[in-house]
């Protein structure tokens, strides 16, 4: 059996009273994507925190590839949902600050690079303009390729798409797909269920500080057996059920799953991030359903695009 690339073991995070990590135990294997839910104040971002070694722990250990990361050593990169992004800077010069700062890179190197992993989340034609003169989405996508620029290893997304207007969600949720589709291992928490059931291979579910549900994704939006999680599972469906024009719900109902079928991703449109990151686009058109791109892993996602 190969070590997991990452292990977190009985993490525990206690601040005065307040028990913020129970004892969490997560093992993610090289490639995989593991969806983090849970409700408000169960302790997401605090785990992916204490994974990346920004908070202290009370107990427990993270171990990458059977090693104690040094934080700042560029294996673990995280986005946030708040961009921080220097607002005086170009978002070239964002993306190449750190590398320029922490990886002493020469300037032109580090323009290069930077250059590079602007087009990998398709924004190299606004690789001269200011946070302001970017929305909410291309920011976040500047953000996504400032990580990227470290090289790491694996990624932590901590709702990166919370602070954004729904029609801008799409455009950083394909960029992410996108990661996924090459491989890279990475932590999403995100209350975007539709995108986390679609893209995770695994889904976890955080109550108080602890793991409740941990397996495939399939299985934890389809049997949602702890009612906890069959509880929060159902406040986001009544959410969605004021989503305009929903498709009907398919009549043999398997469970929260098909509800979550009306969480439609619209098709990725020409010219979208996927397409500029060379991969097929993220939904055919008319969009997808859950339970089609749950059926059957071994299924083609998507249809190629024509070439
Ligand atoms: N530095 C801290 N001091 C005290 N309590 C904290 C601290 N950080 C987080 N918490 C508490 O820990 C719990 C989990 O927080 P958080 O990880 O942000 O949850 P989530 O991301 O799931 O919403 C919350 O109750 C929060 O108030
Ligand atoms: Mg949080």
């Amino acid at each position: 059996m190969t070590t997991p690339f990452l292990q977190a073991e009985k993490l525990e995070r206690r601040v005065g009273d307040t028990q913020i990590l129970a004892g969490i135990d997560l093992s993610v294997n090289k490639g995989e994507v593991v969806g983090l839910i849970g409700p408000s104040g169960s302790g997401k971002s605090s785990l992916l925190r204490a994974i990346a070694g920004l908070d202290p722990l009370t107990g427990g250990r993270v171990l990458v590839e059977g090693r104690t990361p040094t934080p700042g050593d560029g294996t673990i990169g995280m986005v946030f949902q708040q961009f921080n992004l220097w607002p005086h800077l170009t978002a070239g010069e964002n993306v190449a600050l750190a590398l320029r700062l922490v990886r002493k890179m020469p300037r032109a190197e580090a323009t290069e690079r930077a250059r590079a992993m602007l087009d990998r989340v398709g924004l190299l034609k606004l690789a001269d303009r200011r946070p302001a003169q970017l929305s909410g989405g291309q920011q976040q996508r500047v953000a996504i390729a400032r990580t990227l620029a470290m090289e790491p290893r694996l990624i932590l997304f901590d709702e990166p798409t919370a602070s954004l207007d729904p029609e801008l969600t799409t455009e950083v949720l394909d960029v992410i797909r996108g990661l996924a589709e090459t491989g890279m291992t990475m932590l999403v928490v995100s209350h975007e269920m539709g995108f986390v059931a679609s893209v995770a291979s695994r889904a976890a579910f955080l109550d108080h500080g602890r793991v409740l549900v941990d397996g495939p994704a399939k299985a934890v939006f389809r049997d949602a057996e702890e009612p906890r999680l069959r509880r929060f599972l159902s406040t986001y469906l009544q959410r969605v059920a004021w989503a305009p024009d929903p498709e009907p719900v398919p009549a043999a109902d398997p469970g929260p799953l098909a509800t979550f079928a009306l969480l439609q991703q619209p098709a990725a449109p020409e010219g979208s991030t996927m397409s500029l990151l060379g991969l097929p686009p993220a939904a055919p058109p008319g969009g997808f359903s859950l339970l089609d791109s749950m059926g059957d892993p071994a299924a083609p996602k998507s249809p190629k695009a024509d070439g």
